[in-house]
């Protein structure tokens, strides 16, 4: 019960990564709200966690739009009266449409920017005054491999993903003072649909065979950045501010990468 007491809002919970950081949430005794784009996803997301013994609450979100983003923060504060965790998960990875610069329709670059970008911004906009009115908390962020190092193919991905680092530290120094945490994950190679895409999608690229020579030899599971996403949401973690965590079997230090 490592998040008892702690209420959480987590994008793109609805499969994978926020998922199972959902499933880990719940475990540890938070309650958790699933602000997800997919009503689907959403709604089954919240019947699992429920069914689990769980206190959770599914809220229709597209993190691009305002209104979206304010209507679920005013709906977490209505239900639960406060808000102490937001885990910036949700973002899309479009392997077919990202691109290198010269190649990318300006349509693509907007809508991964106003996913992955300007969704944060906008849930960290609307969400940080009601943690810091509940006396504080944490924010995890999400980045990827695609932070620290240079992928070829994805430029509008790879530029929300080092955006996501930078704004983590520029966040860490001003909500610092006001008692909110703001760390980030960098996950790669995470058994999830959107890995299964980026091998689909994309006949350069197959995700098994490359992170077998990874220092892991495998892929990652999800519950394995949840566990790390526990960590940083619980006062374990009290001590740490502007970290940027990789969650990648290793595969963004060594050379065959
Ligand atoms: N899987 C990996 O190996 C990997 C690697 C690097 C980074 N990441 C990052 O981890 C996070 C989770 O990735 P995943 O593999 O679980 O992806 P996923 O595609 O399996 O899940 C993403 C979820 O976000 C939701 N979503 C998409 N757009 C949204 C929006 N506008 N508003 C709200 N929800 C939205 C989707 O519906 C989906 O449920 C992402 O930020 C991703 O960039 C993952």
């Amino acid at each position: 019960m490592r998040l008892k007491g702690k209420v959480a809002v987590i994008t793109g919970a609805g499969r994978g990564i926020g998922f199972s950081g959902a499933e880990a949430f719940v475990r540890e005794g938070a309650k958790v709200v699933i602000a997800e784009v997919s009503e689907e996803s959403g709604r089954a997301a919240e019947a699992k966690l429920r069914a689990a013994g769980g206190d959770a609450m599914f809220v229709r979100t597209d993190c691009s739009r305002s209104a979206d983003v304010q209507a679920l923060m005013a709906a977490v504060e209505k239900r639960y009266g406060a808000l102490h965790v937001l885990y910036n998960n949700a973002a899309i990875f479009l392997p077919r449409a990202d691109g290198p610069v010269t190649e990318l329709a300006e349509e693509t670059w907007t809508r991964i920017l106003s996913i992955n970008l300007t969704g944060v911004f906008l849930c960290c906009k609307y969400g940080i005054p009601l943690i810091v009115k509940s006396g504080g908390g944490a924010v995890i962020n999400t980045g990827s491999s695609a932070s620290v190092m240079g992928i070829p193919g994805c430029d509008a991905y790879t530029a929300t993903k080092g955006a996501a680092v930078s704004l983590t530290r520029s966040m860490a120094v001003e909500y610092g003072k006001k008692g909110v945490r703001v760390n980030c994950i960098c996950p790669a190679g995470i058994e999830t649909e959107m890995v299964k895409a980026s091998s689909t999608d994309n006949a350069d690229f197959d995700a098994a065979y490359f992170f077998k020579r990874a220092p892991l030899s495998r892929l990652g599971r999800p519950e394995e950045v949840a566990n790390l996403a526990v960590f940083l949401a619980s006062d374990e973690s009290s001590y740490i501010n502007g970290a940027i965590i990789r969650a990648d079997g290793g595969i963004t230090v060594t050379p065959i990468s």
